[in-house]
C-alpha cells in the first residue's frame, strides 16, 4: 500500500536523486512543456473566458509555474495545486491568494481534497507516468470535476527502446565507455518507467472511467501525447 512517504521515496529516486536539480530542471523546461502546440490545445478544448468565475487544478504542479501562468490569463480563477515532493515544494514561493497548494500524493483516493462537482478543469501535465497506477486518480476526478468539466493529460508514452534510448543519449554512441554501468541502468529503468503507457492504454483507462473523449493528440514525434477528456 503507497503512503505519501513512500510516493516521496519512489518520486525521488526517479528524479535522479537529486531533488534540488530536479526542481531546476523543471523550471527550466517550464516553456517547452507549455509551448505552442499545448498552448494551442488548451485553447481549442478549454472554453473559459480570461474573466471566468472558476476552478482550476493543476496536478503535480512541480514548482508552480504553470499556475502563475493562469493566474495571468484568468485573474477571477480559484487555482489549486497539488504536490507531493518536497523539493519541488520547496521551490514554489510568492503565490498571491488565488493559489492555493495542496499537499498531496496522488496515488491515493483523495476524494475529500476538493468538493464534490467543484472543479472546471484539471490538468496533468506529465504526472501520470510518475503514479504506480491512474486509476484512483481518474476516479478522484469523476468526483471533483463539475459535469461537462475537462480534464487534460499530457505525458509521455509507449515508443520502441531505439527512439527511446536515441533521443536520451542525444547522439552519444552506446559504445562510448563514458556510458557505465550506473548510467546504463539508470537508462533502463527510465526506459520502463518513461514507457508505461500506450496512448491507446490512456484513452482505453479514461474511457473505462467514464470519461468521455474529446481529443487525442501526439507531440514531440509521437513520443508523447496530449489528451482532453470531459466529465
Ligand atoms: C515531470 S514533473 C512535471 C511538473 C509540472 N506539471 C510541469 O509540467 O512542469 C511531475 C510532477 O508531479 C509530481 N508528482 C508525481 N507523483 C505525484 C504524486 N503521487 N502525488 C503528487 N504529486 C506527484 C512530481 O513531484 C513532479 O513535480
Amino acid at each position: 500500500m503507497p503512503s505519501l512517504k513512500s510516493t516521496q521515496a519512489y518520486l525521488e529516486r526517479h528524479h535522479g536523486g537529486d531533488g534540488e536539480l530536479a526542481a531546476k530542471r523543471t523550471l527550466e523546461s517550464h516553456q517547452r512543456n507549455h509551448d505552442e502546440a499545448f498552448q494551442a490545445f488548451w485553447d481549442q478544448h478549454i472554453s473559459l473566458t480570461n474573466d471566468a468565475d472558476c476552478h482550476l487544478v493543476d496536478l503535480g504542479c512541480g514548482p508552480g509555474l504553470f499556475l502563475q501562468d493562469l493566474h495571468q490569463r484568468y485573474p477571477n480563477a480559484q487555482l489549486s495545486g497539488v504536490e507531493c515532493a518536497p523539493y519541488m515544494l520547496d521551490r514554489i514561493s510568492d503565490l498571491p491568494d488565488a493559489i492555493s497548494i495542496h499537499v498531496a500524493d496522488l496515488n491515493l483516493d483523495s476524494l475529500d481534497l476538493f468538493p464534490a462537482n467543484s472543479v472546471d478543469v484539471a490538468l496533468a501535465n506529465r504526472l501520470v507516468h510518475e503514479l504506480h497506477q491512474p486509476v484512483s486518480l481518474f476516479r478522484n476526478l469523476q468526483h471533483w470535476l463539475k459535469p461537462g468539466g475537462v480534464f487534460v493529460l499530457v505525458d509521455m508514452v509507449r515508443q520502441p527502446l531505439k527512439s527511446y534510448v536515441t533521443h536520451e543519449l542525444k547522439g552519444m554512441d552506446l559504445n562510448d565507455l563514458k556510458l557505465n554501468d550506473a548510467r546504463l541502468e539508470d537508462l533502463f529503468i527510465h526506459f520502463l518507467e518513461h514507457n508505461r503507457y500506450h496512448v491507446d492504454d490512456l484513452v482505453d483507462l479514461l474511457t473505462l472511467c467514464n470519461f468521455k473523449v474529446l481529443a487525442v493528440e501526439p507531440i514531440r514525434s509521437g513520443r508523447a501525447v496530449q489528451i482532453a477528456v470531459q466529465k
